[in-house]
């Protein structure tokens, strides 16, 4: 417990119940309060009477003008006249709720339901007449606030220097996060103490090709557990963050509080608005168990529902790719001899001295279409097809590419002719080295170009420092390129899945299109230095809050010294524990990533990658813990089929499935892939057994997972 003073609690007091105001959730388990104290906003939160919020300050600071000579306007001293922090009065108050349910275009649930009591507090600042809202919805899974600005003769363009929103939490807890940085999110998830994360950051980043730390602050969404005889789990996010920028959370480890730090733009500052505007929400979601916390939908319901008028060509996908042999360094990207010095429109690529590694090319693209199609895959993804590979990294080079222009190996109306004549259509790869301004420059064309030979996905990639030259990947003009581009893809009947681009909250409720992100550290980092065993465990708690993921699964040659004798590098799971990842990774566009010739060797088990659905009409979390261990039943869009995956951290465990989801008095055939007896995901990853059992919804089954193992189970009715 931290130590306040008595004067403290006396003033306080003093102030809570003249001033408060208060606010239920639906179901009457949380309650707030929100309540000024010498003109400076407060707000606090409870559960079951228990407090989880302590009084945590709100408020912004701005720069006092908008025509900024930035350098200049950074260095000089704050006026706190400019400020949207103090000498507040209230002058309204207004409540309103809703109970509705809506359906995600693509989802983890046929119907979401969004149910909320709001309370929206307007204060006024005497000293300059201005006017701003704070607005909190409270669900039956905790709170979410955010900062209205009315548009009014005094407060109609400024710049944020800071967005101060503090969570103040009482007491220590455990903590599962990432370090802050304002380009990457690639980071290996740490455990340790809230308390302890300033002593544990210094060793918790590794390199990133393009990186901007903040020094004793974690990324969100972060995920915290009140330890004890009744645990309470807490997960720290935001919502709808459009033209603003993502934020971060300073750690206050001695009073265990967390405070916004909003990603700056290349001048240092924090947000340009215009009014009328909002602000993204802040959230804090709170549970007794973990499965709670991951089934909770609050992200989507902050976000607003979609305006666009055809979704019908957003469909879930199951895809391969001409890619993880280029992670692995096994092919290249590039055509011609890497790091040599080309350029758009003038290299002839033709004339370039191959460099005899480069995937994309017409004999082996054919071959993969061949495997995706004879294996009812819908899309197989091609990267190095377009020219400029060659130095299309590190030289901070604006016109790296133009998306339309094959390599001359990659024929590509051949290519989609051959693809459609077979089912399969290819995932279009824009990979703009971070150069967004280009990217923008060129998006019609390419579109117009996917649209002529049938594409309709296109991967999107950020690798590197951002072009604006200077700009991060969250700042408020990289948010907003990310959805200029998700709508630009829309007016094509195109869907979206972006590469190092900002972590989704919930946007895909109002961009449907928009269906996946990697945004968190995925797959292919199995080949730069790994994953930790436990990582899978941790990204649905965090980076899966606000959005499904493309974390490209499916790996079953795990140790790579299968391609390079001696290599050390090993992806660190078993293969069925790859299998469960299906199942416990939501992910509307789904890969099978690794090679086919990988696949052919295990035939038996990849039929359970060709089984497994992409979007669901259910999904029951069965039990989980952050860090330990995930087990989850989903039932597949449109149909009676269920399936469960569980996967374990580096520790073996035992789960019993308990099939009461399924409905009475119904037959089933269970087909189970399970790691073998001596499955380790170090000594022997490849050893599974699978077999067939007649189950109904009165039976049990007890499973055993290996050390970085797992389980997959596919259940299909029968009559
Ligand atoms: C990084 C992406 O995450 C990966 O999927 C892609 O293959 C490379 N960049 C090249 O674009
Ligand atoms: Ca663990």
């Amino acid at each position: 417990m931290k130590k306040i003073t008595m004067g403290a609690v006396l003033f306080s007091m003093m102030f809570v119940g003249v001033n408060a105001q208060s606010l239920k959730s639906p179901d009457g388990k949380f309650e707030m309060d929100f309540q000024l104290k010498q003109g400076v906003p407060y707000y606090n939160l409870k559960y079951n009477g228990k407090t989880i919020v302590e009084d945590s300050k709100l408020g912004l600071r701005l720069f006092k003008d908008t025509s900024i000579k930035f350098a200049s306007e950074i260095a000089k001293p704050e006026d706190v006249k400019f400020d949207l922090n103090n000498g507040f009065t209230k002058v309204d108050e207004k409540h309103d709720a809703k109970n509705e349910t809506w359906q995600p275009v693509l989802g983890e649930k046929k119907n979401y339901i969004n149910n909320y009591n709001e309370l929206a507090v307007t204060l006024h600042q005497d000293a300059t007449d201005r006017n701003i809202i704070v607005k909190f919805r409270l669900f039956n899974d905790g709170l979410g606030f955010r900062y209205e600005f009315p548009q009014q003769k005094n407060l109609n363009y400024f710049v944020i220097r800071e967005e101060d929103s503090e969570i103040d939490f009482p007491t220590d807890m455990k903590a599962w996060w990432i370090v802050a940085d304002y380009d990457s999110q690639e980071y290996q998830y740490q455990e340790t103490k809230l308390s302890e994360i300033p002593a544990r950051w210094p060793k918790a980043a590794d390199a990133n090709a393009s990186q901007t730390l903040i020094k004793n602050a974690v990324q969100s969404p972060v995920m915290l557990k009140q330890e004890g005889k009744q645990p309470l789990y807490i997960n720290v996010a935001e919502a709808a963050v459009l033209d603003y920028p993502a934020s971060h959370l300073e750690v206050d480890a001695v009073n265990f509080k967390f405070k916004t730090h909003l990603t700056a733009d290349r001048q240092g500052a924090k947000g340009y608005i215009q009014t009328p505007s909002v602000t993204p929400w802040r959230t804090i979601i709170v549970a007794p168990k973990a499965e709670e916390v991951m089934d909770s939908k609050m992200l989507f319901n902050l976000n607003e529902p979609t305006k666009y008028t055809d979704t019908s060509y957003i469909h879930p996908t199951k895809y391969m790719g001409v890619w993880w042999e280029m992670i692995i360094g096994k092919s290249q990207w590039a055509y011609g001899q890497p790091e040599s010095n080309v350029r758009i429109g003038v290299t002839d690529f033709s004339k370039l001295t191959p460099n005899g590694k480069h995937a994309a090319n017409n004999t082996k693209v054919k071959e993969y279409i061949d495997f995706a199609a004879e294996n009812g895959f819908q899309g197989l993804l091609i990267e190095g097809w377009n020219v400029g590979w060659e130095d299309w990294f590190g030289h901070s080079k604006e016109f790296v590419f133009d998306f339309i222009t094959p390599y001359p190996d990659f024929d590509i109306k051949m290519l989609n002719e051959y693809a459609h004549s077979k089912g399969i259509k290819l995932i279009m790869h824009h990979e703009t080295s971070g150069s967004a301004t280009n990217y923008e420059r060129w998006a019609d064309k390419a579109y117009q170009l996917m649209n002529k030979y049938g594409y309709d996905a296109v991967k999107t990639g950020y690798v590197g420092d951002m072009i604006p030259r200077g700009e991060h990947h969250y700042s408020q003009w990289t948010i907003n390129h990310f959805y200029r581009i998700a709508e630009k893809a829309n007016e094509y009947k195109i869907m979206v899945n972006s590469h190092e681009s900002v972590r989704p909250t919930g946007e895909s409720r109002t961009y449907p299109n928009y269906i996946s992100a990697e945004a968190a550290r995925g797959t292919e980092y199995e080949a730069f230095g790994g994953n930790n065993p436990d990582h899978q465990t941790i990204l649905p708690f965090t980076r899966w809050m606000g959005g499904s993921m493309d974390y490209t699964p499916g790996i079953f040659q795990t140790k790579l010294d299968y391609y390079f004798p001696g290599d050390k590098r090993f992806v660190k799971t078993t293969l069925v524990k790859q299998l469960a990842l299906y199942v416990v990774m939501y992910m509307p566009l789904q890969m099978a990533a690794d090679l086919p010739e990988n696949y052919r060797k295990h035939m038996d088990a990849f039929q359970f990658i060709k089984d497994v659905a992409a979007d669901w009409d259910d999904t029951k979390i069965l039990s989980a813990e952050p860090g330990d261990y995930i087990i989850t039943a989903r039932k597949a869009k449109g149909t009676e089929n269920w399936f469960v995956g569980g996967i374990t951290d580096e520790n073996k465990r035992d789960y019993t499935v308990d099939f009461s989801f399924l409905d009475k008095g119904k037959k089933y055939e269970a087909t189970i892939y399970e790691d073998g007896k001596d499955a380790d995901y170090i000594d022997n990853p490849q050893s599974y057994h699978i077999y067939k059992k007649k189950i109904t919804s009165k039976s049990k089954i007890n499973l055993k997972m290996a050390r970085s193992g797992g389980f997959a189970i596919s259940v299909k009715p029968v009559k």
